[in-house]
């Protein structure tokens, strides 16, 4: 990533601050995590050098339902939101793949970890450099963690919560202690729901399958994506609907599918080859015409991407 002269900035509550500047007490229990909220969000190149923020729209609608449901007050609108983060892009001087994550957190530095309903929040926007993979033959590993999901009449993983994470996190521990990358969770009745950090899709006999949005996962802007580009792209037929671990097993291909994962496929399973161990052709073609959306190559699409910069500026 380049900066503008001065160093890298961040946004935060309605201005633009070095963020060397961007500071909260130690003490502050709003910030740490209690009732946070975030996002996750790319912008991706475009082939005439300008750069385009993904479905910047819907990911701060999530971000402002995550508000809702957490209980705090947020006073700044989606489209203020969207604004800011290209006023921030823009500012940093930002012009190659990047990841964005807008936050909210409990203003004022509260000490009390059980804030009230109502209360009043920050929300700070921060980037930082993001390499696709979708260009590259890669693949990961992943095991079936023995930790359940976190159910959704506990905490809802419908919402982004910062600490719906720490179950995503002793899920990443088991699996990776398992020689695997990342875990896929049950719930508690033997359900697929969805990774640490990713949505679960598989094939099977030419039809995608993913679990639906009923058992707890988060609404994946991504599976949203992909969902359609299969349907009206590809001519994959779709399904939602509970699967289980044997589902997994019997597929003929498996995938992460998410904002950080793009389109990842899964060759190893439970320390078992998956989908053959090789990358199948449903996960090659999602993972191309994917590509070709993010990367502003499909005019039907385009109302997907949030300019930045229209295009390399002559005599770069
Ligand atoms: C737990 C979880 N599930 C699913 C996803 C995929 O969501 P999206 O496609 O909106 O990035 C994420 C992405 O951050 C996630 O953290």
């Amino acid at each position: 990533m380049t900066h503008a002269p001065g160093g890298d900035h961040l946004w935060r509550s309605g201005r633009i601050v070095p963020s060397a500047e961007a500071t909260v007490h130690v003490r502050s229990v709003g910030h740490a995590s209690v009732s946070a909220v975030f996002e996750g969000v790319n912008a991706y190149r475009d082939d005439s050098g300008g750069l385009n923020v993904f479905r910047l729209e819907e990911h701060l609608t999530r971000l402002a339902d995550s508000v809702r449901l957490s209980h705090l007050t947020m006073s700044y609108t989606v489209d203020e939101l969207c604004a800011a983060t290209v006023e921030l892009l823009r500012r940093n001087e930002v012009r190659d793949d990047v990841h964005i994550r807008p936050w909210a957190f409990v203003e004022g530095n509260p000490i009390e970890q059980m804030v009230p309903a109502g209360a009043g929040c920050e929300v700070v926007i921060d980037c930082w450099p993001f390499r696709s993979r979708l260009a590259e033959p890669v693949s990961r590993i992943a095991a079936v963690t023995s930790w359940r999901r976190v159910a959704s009449e506990s905490m809802p993983p419908r919402i982004k919560a910062f600490a719906n994470y720490h179950n995503g996190r002793l899920g990443n521990i088991d699996a990776q202690s398992r020689g695997a990358d990342w875990p896929i969770f049950l719930d508690d009745r033997g359900r697929v729901t969805e990774s640490s950090g990713a949505t679960i899709g598989l094939v099977r006999d030419g039809v995608f399958h993913t679990p639906g949005l009923d058992c707890g996962i988060l609404e994946g802007v991504t599976r949203d994506t992909v969902l359609r580009l299969l349907r009206d792209e590809l001519d994959v037929p779709v399904r939602e609907h509970d699967l289980t671990r044997a589902d997994l097993h019997l597929a003929d291909e498996v995938m992460f599918i998410g904002t950080s994962a793009e389109v990842l496929p899964i060759t190893v399973l439970d320390g078992t080859r998956a989908a053959d161990g090789v990358i199948g052709p449903v996960t090659t073609a999602l993972r191309e015409e994917y590509a070709a959306v993010l990367r502003g190559r499909r005019p039907r699409y385009k109302h997907w991407l949030t300019p930045v910069w229209v295009a390399e500026p002559a005599g770069r």
